[in-house]
């Protein structure tokens, strides 16, 4: 064979290599209303800037007639390129070829590619369209599983990574995205399930659809196993390149940070109307995150999901900053476990990419019931608080209304770690409400008085004026500083500013034992 017959067959085999499992198998995803697995690296990857590797590799199973049945590339597409010019590693499953399922050789094409993006500190993505273990492959295929288990938890808090759900995702093959920092999910084209409609049926006689089970809007609301709910493959993809503008490419480096093109002294005088005056009264908390942000562009993280409780990213002054906050809109407020968890989930993801955290209180406590104290509000609301003083970003606080008993110093207060704490005027920090608190101090003078209502109403004016106000907590340094809500967003800039090289060490140990 001459070279140019060499380069002839290179040419062909790539070519076969590139239809994967053919074209009726790729008109029949079509058909779903999904993509190919290269469809798909080419829309995320910049123009032309997909390296492909092991397009080769072929499976090494014998049983079950498989030798007959080889297939370069085996089911994974997998390499590198870069998304606005960023260095990323890519692997999407190819559900044309057995089904996506994962053999021995397909999870070593992923593992590689996981150790390239460790060893050279940039975020992988995984694109899953995958029916799970090869069934013929047997332990083999569960190997793979493990292998890729172990590089996802070791890569955790070292380099970004995301998962997309883009088709079936069932049995172990779901603990790969369960490890990574966000998992993004297709609308009625995808799902995620341990065991699925049918065993649940045989074991438990309970029925069923995939969809309800473990679809996209499943996991965004109930679960929370995913923090994105996308209508199209384009459209999770989309969100993908969005989300990578406010990380970084590892844990040493900071997110992008952009030239600034809003005013970062903006005063904003909607602000002074947002919390009502009447404090049974919700509001949106997003009414003030917006305005207060780049360009008033919120980018929001599970919104779905527990939404008493907000998070998302945004810019100040062109530097990324994660939010939390309590959201008045929903249960008023009050931490559950749902809540407990995504935030303390978040504060941890933002603290691994160094990415400063600005928090806004609005909390009238912890929610009563027992369905929450025997889910273990005690453990989960605990995460809270760990997440938040092991945190060593800087960590800016402002609370806007109620920031009562135990919520009130968990939510990023000054005795855990808070670097500059911020109140409104409207503020009421104290141990609970005026209401309860009048009803437990005063019970005797309640029962004595001749006209309660109108006793009941001083006394929770007195008490309102004396301790629900952020002047006691101002008096003793527990608040910075009492600001007007239409400065939030100068005064945010100038804390940060001032925070920007901040040092921060937590004592050595192994690492910590956050309660789960
Ligand atoms: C081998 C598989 C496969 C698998 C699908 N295929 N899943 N081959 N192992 N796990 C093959 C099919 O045989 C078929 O090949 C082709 O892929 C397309 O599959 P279809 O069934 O025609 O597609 P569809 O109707 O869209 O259904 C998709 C599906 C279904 C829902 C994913 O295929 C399915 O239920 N597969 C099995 C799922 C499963 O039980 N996996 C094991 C989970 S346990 P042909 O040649 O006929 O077209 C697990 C353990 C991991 O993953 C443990 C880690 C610790």
């Amino acid at each position: 064979m001459d070279i140019e017959d060499k380069i002839k067959e290179l040419e062909i085999r790539k070519e076969q290599a590139r239809l994967g499992g053919g074209q009726t198998r790729i008109d029949q995803q079509h058909a779903k209303g999904k993509l190919t697995a290269r469809e798909r690296i080419d829309y995320l990857l910049d123009e032309g800037s997909f390296e492909e590797i092991d397009e080769f590799v072929v499976h090494r199973c014998h049983d079950f007639g498989m030798a007959e049945k080889k297939i370069p590339g085996d089911g994974v597409v997998t390499g590198y390129g870069t998304i606005n010019g960023r260095t990323i590693f890519v692997f999407a499953q190819d559900f044309t070829v057995f089904g996506g399922s994962l053999s021995g050789p397909l999870s070593e094409k992923i593992c590689k590619v996981m150790d390239l993006a460790l060893k050279n500190q940039a975020p992988v993505i995984g694109l899953n369209d995958s029916g799970g273990a090869r069934i013929q492959e047997g332990v083999v295929s569960l190997g793979g599983y493990g292998e890729i288990f172990r590089r996802n938890v070791w890569s955790s808090g070292v380099i970004p990574q995301i998962s997309v759900i883009m088709g079936p995702c069932a049995g172990g093959a779901v603990y790969s995205p369960a490890l990574t920092d966000f998992t993004v999910m297709v609308k009625k084209t995808s799902n995620m399930f341990i065991t699925g409609p049918q065993v649940i049926k045989t074991v438990t006689s309970e029925e069923v659809t995939a969809e309800a089970l473990g679809g996209a809007m499943t996991h965004n609301t109930k679960s929370g196993v995913a923090h994105f709910a996308e209508e199209s493959d384009n459209a999770a993809l989309d969100r993908i390149k969005e989300l990578l503008q406010y990380l970084p490419q590892n844990y040493r480096e900071t997110p992008p940070k952009i030239k600034c093109t809003d005013d970062p002294n903006r005063i904003d005088e909607s602000l002074n109307t947002v919390v009502p005056s009447n404090p049974r009264m919700p509001y949106d908390i997003r009414k003030i995150i917006r305005p207060v942000l780049d360009n008033k562009t919120f980018f929001e993280v599970q919104k779905y999901f527990a939404k008493n409780m907000v998070t998302g990213f945004g810019r100040l002054n062109g530097i990324v900053v994660g939010i939390v906050a309590n959201q008045p809109l929903a249960l008023a407020g009050c931490l559950d476990i749902n809540a407990s968890i995504k935030c303390a989930r978040f504060v941890r993801t933002c603290d691994c990419f160094n990415i400063p955290l600005v928090t806004f209180v609005d909390v009238p406590g912890y929610l009563p019931g027992v369905n929450q104290e025997h889910g273990g509000i005690i453990k989960h609301g605990a995460k809270i608080i760990f997440a938040y003083c092991e945190a060593t970003v800087p960590k800016i606080t402002v609370i806007t209304r109620k920031a009562y008993g135990g919520a009130y110093d968990v939510m990023s207060s000054k005795h855990h770690g808070g670097d500059i704490n911020f109140a409104y005027p409207t503020a009421e920090i104290a141990v609970m409400g005026p209401d309860g608190a009048v009803s437990i101090v005063f019970r005797k003078e309640l029962a004595e008085s001749k006209d309660p209502e109108e006793t009941r109403k001083k006394l929770v004016e007195e008490y309102r004026n004396n301790f629900a106000s952020p002047f006691k907590a101002a008096e003793l340094g527990y608040i910075d500083k009492i600001i007007l809500p239409e400065k939030t967003r100068p005064r945010l800039i100038k804390a940060l500013n001032m925070l920007i090289n901040k040092k921060e060490s937590i004592p050595e140990r192994r690492h910590g034992n956050i309660p789960l």
